[in-house]
C-alpha cells in the first residue's frame, strides 16, 4: 500500500515586508538580501490576532476541502512547526481544537524538526497508512517566525531570511497503480546542534554552553528558570545561525538525500518532472540543481516572495506549484529539506 496526498493548500499572511521595509529596523540594504539569499519579500502574521495554529488552520481547511473530506474524517493530526503559539502542549491539539473535532478525540502529534519537518511528517504519516492504522491524516508545517526573531543589527543575518506561512496535506491510501509515495529518507547529525538553533528558552541550565553565559543561578538551588534576566539584557533570546556552515553543510545533504531516494526506487535525476526543495536559501537551491543537472523549469521556487518558512515551505511550494498546473498526475516529485539540528530527508 502506497500514501498519496489527497488534498493540498496553504496559507500566507496578507503583510507583505519587503527588504527595504526592513532597512528601518536595521542596517540592511536590498541589495544585500538579494544577492546572498534571493529573498525579495516575506509575510508577517498580525501580532496578537494570528498564531502558528491559526495560519496553520487556514491551510488546513483548504487541504480538507480539496481532499473532498469534512474535519471530522481525520483520523490523525501531524503539526510541524519550530515557532509553536506555546512551549507546551504543542500546536497539533490547538488545531484540533481550531477545527472544532475535538470530538473524536483523534491522535495529535508535534513533531520539531524545524526545515526538515514536513518531509519527517510525512514519512511519519506515510508508515500509519501504510500498516493501514489510518486513513485521512492531516500533515501541517506552519511557522509564525516574525514572533521571535531579532531586529537589532546584531539580528540582522537570521532575521532578513524568515518568513511567516503554512502549508497543509491530507494523506490517504493510495488507489491506483503508481501513484503515492515511492520513500522517504531522514538523516540527522547533532554535531552542530548549536549553529542553527534557539536554545532558550529551555532546560540546559547552561550545561556545555557556560551557565554564566545565560545568567543561571547556582546549580545547587532547587527549581530552575528558563528564562533569565541576563539572557534578556544579551539578547540571548532568538535564533542565531552561523551562515556559512549551513550553506556549506546544505549543499552536500541535498543531493546526498536526494540520490538516495532515487537509488532506492531504481531511478535517476533525469526522471523527476518537479523538484521542490526546502526553501531555505535561493542560492543553495541554485546550487543543488546545477548539481543534479535539473532544468530551471523542473525546479519550484518561491523564497523571492515568502523567505525561509522553516516546515511550511515545501508545503506552501508545493500546493503553489499544484495551483499552477506545475504538477500533474503521474509527475514524478521530489521533495527535499535540509535545517537545524542538522536534519534532514527526502521524499
Ligand atoms: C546567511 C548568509 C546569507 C550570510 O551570507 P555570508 O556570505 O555567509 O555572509 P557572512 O555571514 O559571512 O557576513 C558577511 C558580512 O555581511 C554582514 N551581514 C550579515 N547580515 C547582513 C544583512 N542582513 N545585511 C547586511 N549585511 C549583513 C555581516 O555582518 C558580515 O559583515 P563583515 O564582513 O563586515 O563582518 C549565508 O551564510 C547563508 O545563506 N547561509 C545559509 C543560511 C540558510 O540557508 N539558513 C536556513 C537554513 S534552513
Amino acid at each position: 500500500m502506497r500514501t498519496k496526498i489527497a488534498g493540498i493548500g496553504h496559507f500566507v499572511p496578507e503583510h507583505v515586508v519587503t527588504n527595504q521595509d526592513l532597512t528601518s529596523y536595521m542596517d540592511t540594504t536590498d541589495e544585500w538580501i538579494r544577492e546572498r539569499t534571493g529573498i525579495e519579500e516575506r509575510r508577517y502574521a498580525t501580532k496578537h490576532k494570528e498564531s502558528t495554529t491559526s495560519l496553520g488552520a487556514k491551510a488546513a481547511r483548504i487541504a480538507i476541502e480539496r481532499a473532498g473530506i469534512a474535519p471530522e474524517d481525520i483520523d490523525f493530526i501531524i503539526f510541524a512547526t519550530l515557532s509553536p503559539d506555546y512551549y507546551f502542549p504543542g500546536c497539533g491539539v490547538l488545531l484540533q481544537r481550531e477545527l472544532g473535532v475535538t470530538s473524536k478525540e483523534v491522535g495529535a502529534l508535534d513533531i520539531r524538526n524545524q526545515c526538515s519537518g514536513f518531509v519527517y511528517g510525512l514519512s511519519i504519516a506515510d508508515q500509519f497508512i501504510k500498516t493501514g492504522m489510518y486513513k485521512n491524516i492531516l500533515l501541517v508545517g506552519a511557522e509564525m517566525h516574525s514572533m521571535g526573531l531579532d531586529f537589532s543589527d546584531e539580528g540582522r543575518a537570521v532575521t532578513v531570511i524568515f518568513g511567516d506561512g503554512a502549508g497543509a496535506v491530507v494523506l490517504q491510501p493510495a488507489d491506483k497503480e503508481g501513484q503515492g509515495i515511492l520513500t522517504t529518507c531522514l538523516h540527522s547529525d547533532g554535531t552542530h546542534a548549536e549553529e542553527l538553533a534557539m536554545i532558550n528558552p529551555g532546560s540546559h541550565g547552561g550545561y556545555h554552553l557556560g551557565t554564566e553565559k545565560f545568567g543561571y543561578p547556582d546549580p545547587a538551588t532547587p527549581g530552575g528558570v528558563f528564562v533569565t534576566q541576563k539572557m534578556m539584557d544579551d539578547n540571548l533570546l532568538s535564533p542565531n545561525m552561523t551562515g556559512q556552515l549551513v550553506f556549506k553543510t546544505a549543499v552536500v545533504k541535498f543531493p546526498e538525500v536526494i540520490n538516495e531516494a532515487l537509488t532506492k526506487v531504481g531511478l535517476t535525476t533525469t526522471d523527476i518532472d518537479v523538484f521542490v526543495p526546502h526553501q531555505a536559501n535561493l542560492r543553495i537551491s541554485q546550487f543543488v540543481q546545477k548539481v543534479l543537472r535539473l532544468p530551471e523549469e523542473k525546479v519550484v521556487n518561491n523564497i523571492q516572495k515568502y523567505g525561509n518558512t522553516t516546515a511550511a515551505s515545501i508545503p506552501i511550494a508545493l500546493s503553489e506549484a499544484w495551483e499552477q498546473g506545475r504538477v500533474k498526475e503521474g509527475d514524478l516529485v521530489c521533495l527535499a529539506a535540509f535545517g537545524s539540528g542538522f536534519t534532514w530527508g527526502s521524499a
